[in-house]
């Protein structure tokens, strides 16, 4: 099967979708644009079905990569990305009617819903090798949230799909392994400390919503945002943050003013959930409010999912060594929540992280008392 119709089946869609989102699907050039993707289908069709699937940051046509990688290709990939949809199956019968709602879906805010002759959703079977154990999951995620980090500072733009890759290899990693303690990465040299930081404090941050009972996009948004609370960090000079002797005020000030910037940075972007937005400035206000940025308005205000970040983010970066104090061990790590609790965290929240570890573990974390 020739690619090459694949390739301009994808790029009819895309413009159907871009002059629906652009005008209106009374334009002509969306029917004009919709009707020639249509006509392609059948040419399409093995066994009266083709599939699309993401994978990778690939589309994957009836299980063989893509080879052309054009700016509609890649438009549809994002969409798809967008949409939490990793497949999408085309069937025999498929009717203008189903097509048309399909694109104006995906070309809008509304939900794509599968038709009797289209099915949108995830691939149930993993195309990870079934040997990978969750280090190297966990590890590919951190890998991938470096290279986008990498071209932020080089480019200034964020790569929403290969963030939201890294957040999918997390969950994979959580959904293979509950006890979180073997999943988070030590860190293994100075300079990877940023990246392995953000990578454990996404996933400590969706185990406690996990165990809240949220899930589905909701929980990957929560994932993206414990991965980019510290965003901010990458607009203060690595002078400062990498500093090994102590902080002048005025150099304590502008870390301090991490959480601004990253706030600023990602409320840019059209692509970020606003949870992140919210998580990357509030992480340090603490549950009391006393933390900083300091503002009267959201003093106290502390989003639920900001106070989840704030736990998974000191959690961990007490229990990794850093250039002016020993690492902590669990059991000193969780007393030590354990007794900020109620001032810079949410005492509810610290209860239900410390027991969800005790559950996983079978041994509690923390002295009692
Ligand atoms: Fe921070
Ligand atoms: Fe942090």
């Amino acid at each position: 099967m020739s690619h090459e119709i694949v390739s301009a089946f994808i790029s009819h869609m895309t413009t159907a979708m871009s002059s629906y989102s652009l005008y209106s699907g009374m334009h002509p050039m969306f029917d004009e644009f919709s009707g020639k993707a249509l006509q392609l289908v059948d040419e399409l069709y093995h066994d009266d079905a083709f599939s699309l699937l993401t994978f990778n940051n690939s589309l994957i046509f009836n299980n063989v990569p893509l080879a052309a990688k054009g700016m509609h290709v890649s438009s549809f990939l994002k969409t798809l990305k967008k949409k939490k949809i990793e497949k999408v199956v085309f069937r025999k019968g498929l009717e203008v009617d189903e097509f048309k709602k399909f694109i104006t879906g995906m070309a809008s805010r509304e939900t794509v819903s599968s038709s009797p002759h289209l099915s949108v959703g995830i691939v149930e079977v993993k195309l990870k090798a079934p040997d990978s154990d969750v280090r190297s999951l966990m590890g590919d995620g951190i890998s991938k949230f470096e290279s986008v980090c990498q071209e932020i500072s080089k480019f200034k733009t964020l790569d929403i799909i290969g963030l939201d890759d890294a957040v999918l290899s997390f969950i994979s990693t959580l959904k293979k392994e509950s006890d979180v303690l073997r999943i988070i990465s030590p860190v293994k040299s100075r300079s990877d400390y940023t990246y392995v930081h953000a990578g454990n404090v996404s996933v400590l941050t969706m185990f406690q919503a996990e165990s809240l009972g949220l899930g589905g996009e909701l929980l990957h948004d929560i994932g993206l945002a414990g991965l980019l609370h510290d965003v901010g960090k990458m607009f203060v000079a690595s002078s400062v943050l990498e500093k090994q002797t102590r902080l002048s005020e005025d150099e304590w000030t502008e870390i301090k003013k991490h959480p601004v910037y990253g706030a600023m940075y990602l409320s840019k972007l059209p692509d970020v959930p606003p949870l992140t937005v919210i998580a990357a400035f509030e992480h340090h206000m603490r549950f009391d409010g006393r933390g900083y940025p300091e503002t009267r308005r959201w003093r106290k205000k502390q989003h639920i999912v900001s106070q989840m970040v704030a736990i998974a983010d000191v959690f961990d970066a007490l229990r990794t060594e850093r250039p002016y104090r020993k690492a902590l061990d669990v059991r000193a790590t969780s007393r030590l929540l354990k007794e900020r609790a109620g001032t810079e965290f949410n005492p509810a929240l610290v209860d239900n992280f410390l027991s969800s570890l005790g559950h996983v573990t079978g041994k509690p974390h923390y002295c009692q008392g």
